[in-house]
């Protein structure tokens, strides 16, 4: 039964929290000087269809929230798969500022899961959460409350063994009696539990409501000065960052979110848009992070390349429009005073608008500063030698070269450095109004050279299913965009394709100026994420086992 606003009496539960229960020290509570940042795209971010990352990716992600100033990265469920425990592991051994989180269930294995993945991490904390709403207790757990209590406290005291940072969540808060709440919560603090979390797991709350839950946590629960309040919603209404703002205004200390607001269904609380918030309307928080927000905007870019799913023109903070003037009124007063139509610029969020044009002649040193300009600090020099030389065969067939076409260049070459059994060597394709569409293609694998040809609906259909027959495998086309990147007849067209090959999934990219080959790109991006990474099943990735 969902709370209401009436409860305000706190009924005793049976559950009295064990004496010998461990203390760690307090994280903060009020006190806390600034909203804590938790990011966990590469968790709950991850549990979106397509989203799969390979762990070099997730450590490219993970360098980049570094960058950003975030202060916790949650970077897998370790026993959902080895996949997610190797990137734990492999993101812990490289991050050293921010903590690294790992998410356990409320068992036994998986916090000595989740406490194997941490091993060599500087900062480490662990997630435990069990589900507290009527209808998970009931239905999913079917166990008596008391004993989700029990579960929850044993959790605690079991990842208390591996580091004194211990994140304790009721999932499906949201739907859960308040005073259910209050009872698990402070038995999870009495155990040592230093961060409590109350997420809206299916963003089934207002803002009003869920703000006055974080109030009457905060109000009702004895101890609650010894842990840090945690907010995690999800957009399921559209009412993510609207809720997690509510949970700071009422006390929340900590606001868990996604770069781009990805995640499980409609996703989660975006990251940059509840920093922006914080930032801007500080007059009325009171309160900021300590996020780089002029790394935003290459944060969100970067994990458009990885992913392959684009953010919509209209998107707050990071879409293409977020700070275009179309409209001649806009445009002239933003002309006379900025602040007449702007109320952040863009330069703090990192976007730098004017779109700096280079050619054959701008030489490397030109380069390498819009590199830097667009956040590619740490490309080491066999990338940034693929990458100039892309870029001069680009500056070939187009006359001008745009940022875009730049960061274009920088998101090939980020797929090319990944492990890849498939490589193109050739393709030709004839299409027309009279003829029909066969693909000839020819790929490397290992040593082995592959050829055929085939013929199908259109010339992509052709490239596709010769490709399909030659290497022996069937994929579901899940999704296949294609965008100009700049304007012009030359301009580079950009494919991101979705593919499923039994069940596992995952997106790639292509650009080209040609679009039949920037599609087999795209295509083999995917495929090559697939096969080059066995263990990860993403019908199990960040998903309870
Ligand atoms: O949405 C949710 O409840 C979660 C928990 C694991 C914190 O992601
Ligand atoms: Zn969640």
């Amino acid at each position: 039964m969902p709370a209401t606003k009436q409860q305000t009496t706190r009924q005793k539960t049976p559950y009295k929290p064990s004496p010998s229960a461990k203390h760690s020290k307090p994280a903060g509570g009020s006190k806390q000087d600034h909203v804590i940042i938790f990011d966990t795209t590469l968790r709950d971010g991850e549990q979106s269809p397509g989203f799969t990352l390979h762990t070099e990716e997730k450590i490219k992600m993970a360098r980049q929230l570094e960058r950003l100033n975030v202060d916790v990265i949650e970077a897998g469920f370790a026993i959902a798969s080895q996949g997610d425990f190797d990137a734990i592991q492999a993101v812990s051994q490289t991050i050293r500022k921010p903590v690294i989180c790992s998410l356990a269930r409320a068992l036994p294995k998986d916090i000595e899961r989740a406490g194997d993945s941490l091993k060599y991490a500087k900062k480490k904390r662990i997630h435990t959460f069990i589900a507290t709403s009527s209808i998970h207790v009931e239905k999913k757990l079917k166990l008596p409350r008391e004993k989700v209590i029990e579960l929850a406290v044993d959790a605690v005291k079991q990842a208390l063994t591996y580091t004194n940072d211990v994140e304790f969540s009721c999932e499906d808060a949201g739907r859960t009696d308040w005073d259910y709440i209050c009872a698990i919560v402070e038995a999870a603090i009495e155990a040592g539990a230093t961060t409590v979390n109350i997420p809206d797991t299916v963003g089934y709350t207002t803002p009003q409501q869920y703000g006055e839950c974080i109030a009457y946590v905060k109000k009702n629960v004895p101890n609650i000065e010894q842990a840090v309040i945690s907010v995690h919603c999800h957009d399921d209404l559209g009412m993510a960052v609207a809720n997690s703002l509510a949970g700071v205004v009422n006390g929340a200390r900590q606001v868990e979110c996604t770069i781009n607001g990805i995640g499980e269904r409609a996703g989660n609380c975006s990251l940059e848009e509840i920093v922006m918030a914080l930032k801007t309307r500080k007059d009325f928080f009171g309160i900021e992070s300590k996020v780089v927000t002029e790394e935003i905007f290459n944060t969100s870019r970067l994990l458009v390349s990885l992913t392959g799913m684009p953010v919509q023109a209209n998107k707050a903070i990071v879409g293409a429009n977020a700070f275009a003037h179309e409209a001649g009124i806009h445009q002239d007063g933003v002309l006379k005073e900025r602040s007449t139509y702007e109320i952040m610029t863009s330069e703090s969020v990192g976007w730098h608008g004017e779109n700096i044009i280079l050619g054959k002649h701008s030489g490397r040193h030109a380069f390498r500063d819009t590199l830097k300009r667009l956040g590619c600090r740490d490309m080491n020099a066999t990338d940034f030698d693929a990458a100039f030389g892309a870029f001069m065969k680009l500056c070939d067939k187009k006359k001008k070269v745009y940022e875009d076409d730049i960061m274009a260049i920088i998101e090939s070459t980020v797929a090319d450095t990944l492990p890849r059994m498939y490589e193109l060597q050739y393709i030709n394709v004839t299409s027309g109004t009279e003829t029909v569409p066969t693909a000839t293609v020819r790929i490397g694998k290992g040593d082995e050279v592959l050829q055929d040809a085939g013929c199908g609906d259109g010339p992509v259909d052709a490239a596709y299913k010769t490709i399909e027959r030659m290497l022996g495998v069937e994929t579901t086309l899940l999704d296949y965009h294609l965008e100009a990147i700049t304007g012009g007849k030359d301009a580079l067209g950009r494919v991101t394709v979705r593919l499923d090959v039994d069940g596992r999934q995952a997106a790639g990219q292509g650009s080209d100026t040609d679009v039949i080959v920037a599609s087999v790109r795209a295509f083999l991006n995917a495929l090559n994420k697939i096969v080059t990474n066995p263990t990860h099943d993403n019908a199990k990735a960040g998903r309870e086992p």
